[in-house]
């Protein structure tokens, strides 16, 4: 290999010479550039579950956002290094929420209720790996869009209440779900005193849903069901359970990554789809299926930029590095964190989803 091989011929090199010692992991998301060198594809929860089965590799490269390789760094044995290829590939979600906003919340929290035994903390994956830890050490788990209504059911059963952050979304569809009134699910708006509730609102509530959202799902509207529909009488709108809740409820039904892909596989050809999620996945899934027709559901490209960031040539970065024996961008979790943060993944990776 040379510099001025592609980064194509440097990836495969890498692969080739390091055998089983590399493992690269790639969410839906990312590129197609990079997609196709990942030995495992997946939504959060799979490849969570991949890092964690994982007991090969030495070195683990992760193609996604900082939580994701956050928490397979959280995940991985003694030894095994999780690269991440572009450490400004951060979740504008996962941003949300930081574990100094969560405590002072708490804190408010306790002068009205008493939190230890009346609210199990739950954080979506995408957060701080501190807020994972906040969760484990406040007898809280993780979820994923995958698993969350089991994660939530779970939660109910330890204490009446759930305190659910940082996106606001998820954990509205999921309680709708599961029947619970949204005014039961007050909104906990980070900014304002008693995240801008009264103390009733607070008692009675069932789950508190913090006031985060991710902007790329929030993007799709109630008018493009609508435009859709009449577009095309039978099309199957399929969203993100990350859109809004009016989205979610005019379309024909919602679910996480995983379920959209499952479904798209499983239906006969000649389906039309409209589908509310990330662009990559979406054109993917099209190309895939040449049989079916795929559309993105709004009418202009909708991609995560930060999940776009990872390139052929930032992957082939870390690849070079290994194969000079240097480990560029390796994730680091402070001990305390990570201890915390595995309690709350790993109640979330016993919760049946
Ligand atoms: P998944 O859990 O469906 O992979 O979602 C992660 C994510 O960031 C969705 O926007
Ligand atoms: Fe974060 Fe949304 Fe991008 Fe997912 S799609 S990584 S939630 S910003």
């Amino acid at each position: 290999m040379n510099a001025q091989d592609t980064p194509e011929r440097r990836i495969q090199t890498a692969k080739e010479r390091l055998g089983n010692q590399l493992v690269i992991l790639g969410h839906h998301y990312q590129r197609d550039e990079v997609i196709r060198f990942a030995d495992f594809r997946g939504d959060s929860l799979k490849l969570a579950r991949d890092a964690a089965g994982n007991r090969d590799a030495k070195f683990i490269i992760f193609c996604g956002v900082h939580f994701m390789a956050e928490t397979a760094a959280i995940l991985a044995r003694p030894g095994q290094v999780v690269l991440f290829p572009e450490p400004e590939a951060l979740c504008p979600l996962a941003e949300q929420a930081d574990l100094l906003t969560v405590e002072s919340a708490w804190r408010e929290l306790g002068a009205i209720l008493e939190v230890e035994r009346d609210i199990v903390p739950v954080t979506y994956v995408n957060s701080e790996a501190t807020l994972k830890a906040f969760c484990g050490i406040h007898g809280g788990s993780v979820c994923t869009s995958s698993n969350a209504r089991g994660v939530l059911e779970w939660a109910r059963g330890q204490r009446p209440k759930t305190f659910f952050f940082p996106d606001q979304h998820l954990g509205r569809n999921t309680g709708v779900r599961m029947g619970i009134p949204l005014e039961r699910m007050p909104l906990w708006d980070p900014r304002q005193d008693l995240g801008g509730n009264d103390r009733e609102n607070i008692k009675t509530a069932e789950i508190l849903l913090w006031k985060g959202w991710c902007y790329v799902h929030q993007r799709f509207l109630p008018a493009h069901v609508l435009a859709a529909r009449k577009a095309h009488p039978a099309v199957r709108v399929w969203v993100h359970l990350e859109c809004t809740q009016e989205v979610v409820r005019l379309a024909d039904d919602a679910g996480s990554t995983a379920d959209i892909i499952r479904l798209v596989e499983d239906a006969p050809a000649g389906t039309r789809w409209a589908i509310g999620t990330e662009g990559n996945l979406v054109k993917r899934l099209a190309r895939e299926h040449p049989d079916q027709e795929i559309h993105l559901l709004s009418p202009t490209p909708n991609n995560c930029m930060t999940m776009n960031k990872t390139t052929m040539e930032s992957l082939a970065r870390i690849t070079d590095g290994l194969l000079r024996g240097e480990c560029i961008h390796p994730i680091q979790v402070p001990q305390d964190v990570a201890e915390g943060a595995r309690m709350a993944l790993h109640r979330m990776l016993e919760v049946r989803s």
